[in-house]
């Protein structure tokens, strides 16, 4: 008996909190006795460091303890190297956090850290990707357990014999994620038990994490991620700034935060890896796909492996009788890169809607049309039927509301005044996964219903779609329902990530709430009167007997740009989303992730680029000054729809998942707009005003 909770727009439950300050964040918790520690950056890129000189620092009043790898707690190997903190004198990275200052207030600890003097003995260094790297290998396997390489039919023959062929390269430069909080975390040590205030995406992988490297049992470690502002996969699980304060909270004997500067977001939290893309498409006379290749390059660390997944998307988003996907990867002497909002998709569709666009005009065939006539009947991939796939009718409803049909596909052929005006489309798709979770809900005399479980709310509105999905499922007003979240004392339920979290998560609150319901089938009202009721559940064992299914999201982006004549300048005039990705929970929140997700999309494409200088191995514009992010003026029209979409095959409450097929697309519709606009096709990213000019006089 549904009350009509799910579907409706419902402010965020903690909206109010969050814009009075009165919503906790990971440093904000009053904590007695709190003391302050600030990291300190390796200043080379690669080496030993052969003596740290601590003596001013220490001599600084407040100044309580410099850690360093010659004094710092001992850890156990962290199952991420990344994490194995101050344990030994070796630079891995530039920027690598080689030491921590702490003291009793924060500028003593940021001016102690200051003072730290470091020297090294350095080596020569590698730190740039190129197509050409001697070190390029093969990796077993790309993120998170894909196939590196796919083939099937005879791409080199297929592609040989076509009338109508694409072979071009792209390149994305290295992106930061930058969530409006950092990395943040408040530890305290009592009694050989610790607990963090930490900001994540999950507080028990984060616990799992610390209690194994400090060597505790897991319930030693409580970690608490109440709120938390922004993630975009950089917090996904445990970084430096929650092994930093703990290990300086055991040092000091006293609680400690710590926040990572902005500076120190580029690169020691993870990055998206900068990729070079080879996209090659054959098509007969009418658009028909026969081949396509895709072959990705990429970066990672020499600490560990991490390929991004750049051809995946390939694998399953457009047919072709002859295909073939391939991954290679190259150690730098790196930060490790890391998730970044649809890792893998992301980039890899920047470079084939990119592709597309190309096709379509060597064919003389329009993009939404080439795409129509490219839509799978069944996933290239697996051969199997697709739990369901609306591309098309994305790209249909997109092109009707954006006003497609009266285009003229000639470049340069719009033009107001100085300023040359285009359209461009792109498809999207995004995995809908779920993975097990756990879920309690507590059924109270005074008629309130208490739902608990480990979901993370990293600005998503998770918190909001969880308590009206549980209304529903309880069959109450959701007044009645009350939630706790961000707890590893919670029941367990999977990070805020890979778009899994609302179908994850309302699996197990739907299935508690039932067995919460049989429970009380004979108490009148479905209230207790002495006393409280409680169910749980886990979807363990459903999640892992789900038929295995190709399940995606799908969406279409169109975009419209101007370019001025004089100057280059590339000006977003208006952005369409139209997205199939099953039932939208929250029309108010879930549109805020669509365009967001795009919002980063046009940030992907005209402004974001991590600027590395080879002489100091590391990118020179890290901060907020001189790494540009699309701000609200950049975005002049912005909307994002949905098709109504009914899919059984994915969990009880038939979600997708939105988090990130907003950004999947948004980056090639900007550049396809960019080249209808001006006749220039940019194959590097970001769309800078110098790649535009020559062709402006
Ligand atoms: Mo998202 S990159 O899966 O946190």
């Amino acid at each position: 008996m549904s009350t009509g909770a799910v579907g409706r727009a419902y402010p965020r439950l903690e909206g109010r909190e969050k814009v009075t300050g009165t919503a906790r964040y990971a440093v904000e918790y009053p904590v007695d006795d709190v003391t302050y520690g600030w990291a300190v950056p390796a200043a080379v890129v690669r080496g030993r460091i052969t003596r740290f000189d601590t003596a001013a620092a220490l001599a600084l009043p407040g100044v309580l303890d410099v850690l360093h790898h010659g004094n710092a707690p001992r850890l156990a190997p962290a199952p991420e190297p990344e994490l194995w903190l101050l344990q030994e004198p070796v630079v891995h990275y530039r920027g690598q956090l080689i030491a921590v200052v702490v003291a009793t207030s924060i500028e003593a600890a940021r001016e102690g850290a200051r003072l730290v003097r470091i020297d090294y003995d350095t080596g020569a260094h590698s730190t740039v990707l190129t197509a050409d790297h001697p070190g390029l290998y093969r990796p077993d396997h790309v993120n998170p357990s894909y196939p590196t390489d796919t083939a099937e039919g005879d791409f080199d023959a297929g592609y040989a014999a076509a009338p109508v062929r694409i072979d071009h390269v792209y390149r994305t430069p290295a992106y930061h994620n930058n969530p409006m909080e950092p990395h943040a975390t408040t530890a305290q040590w009592r009694d050989g038990r610790l607990l963090v205030h930490d900001s994540n995406q999950g507080a028990a992988p984060v616990q799992a994490t610390l209690a194994e490297m400090f060597e505790v049992p897991r319930d030693a470690v409580r970690v608490v991620a109440e709120h938390v502002g922004g993630g975009f996969g950089s917090k996904g699980y445990a970084k430096a700034a929650v092994v930093l304060a703990a290990l300086a909270a055991r040092q000091v004997d006293r609680p400690v935060r710590l926040t990572l500067t902005r500076q120190q977001l580029f690169g020691p939290v993870g990055y998206r890896t900068p990729t070079i893309q080879r996209v090659r498409l054959a098509a007969d006379a009418d658009g028909r796909l026969t081949a396509i290749c895709h072959d990705a390059i990429s970066q990672t660390s020499t600490l560990r492996e991490f390929t991004e997944q750049t051809a995946v998307y390939t694998r399953s988003m457009y047919a072709a009788p002859h295909r073939r996907t391939t991954h290679r990867v190259v150690r730098l002497d790196v930060p490790t890169p890391f998730w970044m909002r649809a890792p893998g998709e992301c980039p890899g569709a920047y470079a084939l809607e990119s592709a597309m666009d190309e096709l379509a005009i060597a064919v003389g065939i329009d993009p939404v049309e080439l795409r129509i006539r490219n839509d799978p009947a069944v996933d290239p991939d697996l051969g199997q039927p697709f739990s369901s796939r609306n591309l098309v009718a994305c790209l249909r409803e997109g092109a009707r509301r954006f006003g497609w049909a009266d285009r003229d596909p000639t470049p340069r052929a719009r033009r107001d005044g100085r300023w040359l005006i285009g359209t461009g489309v792109a498809g999207a798709s995004y995995p809908a996964r779920a993975r097990a979770a756990d879920a309690a809900v507590t059924a109270r005399p005074d008629g309130v219903f208490l739902l608990r479980i480990d979901a993370t709310d990293i600005g998503t509105g998770a918190r909001t779609a969880l308590w009206q999905v549980a209304a529903d499922a309880l069959g109450v007003p959701p007044e009645r329902v009350e939630i706790r979240i961000g707890d590893s004392d919670l029941p367990p339920a999977g990070i805020a990530g890979g778009s899994m979290g609302t179908a994850s998560w309302s699996w197990a609150v739907i299935r508690a709430c039932a067995a919460l319901r049989e429970k009380l089938r004979n108490v009148p009202g479905g209230v207790p009167t002495d006393g409280e009721v409680t169910a749980e559940a886990s979807t363990a064992d459903e999640v892992r007997e789900q038929a295995q299914l190709p399940r995606y999201a799908y969406g279409a982006q169109f975009a419209e740009v101007r370019v001025d004549t004089d100057t280059g300048e590339v000006r977003m005039t208006r952005m369409l989303g139209v997205f199939a990705a099953g039932r939208v929970v929250n029309p108010t929140t879930a549109r805020s992730q669509l365009i967001g997700g795009m919002t980063m999309g046009i940030s992907m494409a005209l402004h974001e680029e991590g600027v590395l200088d080879e002489r100091y191995g590391d990118w020179v514009n890290h901060d907020l000054a001189t790494y540009h992010i699309t701000g609200c003026a950049d975005v002049e029209r912005i909307d994002a729809y949905w098709i109504d979409e009914q899919d059984a095959e994915l969990n009880p409450a038939g979600v997708k998942g939105i988090g990130e097929i907003g950004i999947v697309g948004a980056a090639a519709a900007i550049a396809n707009a960019v080249h209808h606009a001006t006749g220039v096709r940019v194959r590097d990213l970001p769309i800078r005003l110098e790649k535009l000019l020559p062709a402006m006089a």
